[in-house]
């Protein structure tokens, strides 16, 4: 049998490791690393306990810091435990700070990487992530796209070894994770906890750098939209996003957002699903919303996803107040344009599973 190592860090790593995780038991040895990037209860160990995910075997209790010293203290701590684990492949996850140390330890170490959810591209250097993925692609031996489009901009970049398309990991967790979160009871409280009803609500997120790094204003121009909208929005609110979100209430005193803390994702499935649409800066809620045919509108001015772009389930919004309304309020999809399965079939994780263990 096979060892692998597989490094973990922030909450859609948890969601996206869960199935593979599954798929490789029986298969291969599984070392699970947290770095701890991500540390709160409700943005890390409600995954595992929800999900089912192995107690890691290491949490490196990383923590929040600069993107140098984050990723240092990653790279220093993953590398001691390769070194007395010595496994055969390290699988990473996406493109956070975690993937990058994950991938750059191992290939100084001659071991090889796997990289699930390889080949994205936004085009924009800016991005913390885009930086991340770059680098860890171009150091990955298997590269597992989630879609045709990720193989061709690997393509284009002259990386064609070790390249598949196994699909998207996130499908497989949504199909599987949505019927048991219907199953559960206690789960679909939700809705009555929260005062709202299927498809009388809008689910918004915000997390990312350019959302934030915009400060006052931009939190701002983004809820100025929320407020104007018909229905009331939900926005489980991100730590990172907390603070600017809370004194943005206080200012203003928006009664059309409820902030929540942010959810386990059993529950997040559900307010997605019964959403009437998303609002979001986040990568994988896009494709979720995708997934369960709720329209979307992202707050950025690219997506790495162009697949949800088709027939208008996904549309762009710069972070103005104008542009935000009027896609939320005036974009219909085409129901038409959801005949092709550019995310595969939902069993992307079994793929994985058994090419990295073969
Ligand atoms: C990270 C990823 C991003 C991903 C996101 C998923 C990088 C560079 N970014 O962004 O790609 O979309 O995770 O959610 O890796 N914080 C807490 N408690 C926590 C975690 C974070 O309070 O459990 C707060 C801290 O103030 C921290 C801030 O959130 O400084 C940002 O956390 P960090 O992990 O650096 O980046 P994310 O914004 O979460
Ligand atoms: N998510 C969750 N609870 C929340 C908000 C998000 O479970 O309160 C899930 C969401 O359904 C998706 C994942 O977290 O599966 C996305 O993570 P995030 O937006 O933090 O990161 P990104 O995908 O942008 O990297």
């Amino acid at each position: 049998m096979k060892k692998i190592v597989t490094v973990v860090g922030a909450r859609p790593q948890f969601i996206k490791a869960s199935v593979v995780s599954e798929a490789l038991k029986g298969k291969s040895e599984e070392i699970l690393v947290h770095t701890g990037q991500h540390y709160d209860a409700n943005m890390s160990e409600v995954f595992f306990e929800e999900l089912k995910i192995p107690h890691p075997a290491y949490n490196l209790g990383v923590g929040s810091g600069t993107h140098g010293r984050q990723t240092g203290e990653m790279l220093i701590g993953i590398e001691e435990i390769l070194l007395n684990e010595k496994p055969d492949v390290v699988l990473v996850y996406g493109d956070t700070n975690s993937t990058l140390a994950g991938a750059l330890a191992a290939s100084k170490l001659h071991i090889p990487v796997a990289h699930v959810e390889a080949g994205l591209r936004s085009y924009n250097m800016r991005m913390p992530e885009e930086q991340n993925r770059i680098l860890s692609d171009h150091i990955s031996s298997w590269l597992f796209c989630p879609t045709q489009t990720a193989r061709e901009n690997l393509k284009k970049e002259g990386i064609t070894n070790g390249v598949s398309v196994p699909g998207d990991v996130m499908l497989d967790s949504v199909l599987h994770f949505r019927a048991v979160a219907l199953e559960n009871p206690e789960k679909r409280k939700i809705y009555e906890t929260l005062g709202i009803i299927p498809k009388g609500y809008r689910l918004a997120t915000l997390h990312r750098a350019e959302t934030t790094d915009g400060g006052e204003a931009a939190i701002e121009r983004i809820f100025d939209a929320f407020e104007q909208l018909p229905d009331r929005v939900v926005v489980p609110i991100h730590p990172r996003t907390r603070k600017l979100a809370e004194e943005a209430l206080a200012r203003r005193g928006y009664r059309n957002i409820q902030l929540i803390d942010p959810v386990g994702y059993l529950e997040m499935l559900l307010l997605t699903s019964g959403a009437k649409q998303v609002l979001t800066d986040s990568g994988g809620l896009q494709k979720e919303a995708w997934f369960m045919e709720v329209p979307c509108v992202t707050l950025r001015s690219e997506t790495e996803w162009l697949e949800t772009l088709e027939g208008g389930w996904n549309v762009l919004a710069k972070l103005e107040t104008a542009d935000i309304l009027e896609k939320a309020l005036h974009t219909q999809p085409d129901p038409s344009a959801r005949e092709a399965q550019p995310f595969g079939d939902g069993h992307a994780s079994e793929r994985i599973a058994e090419t990295v263990s073969a």
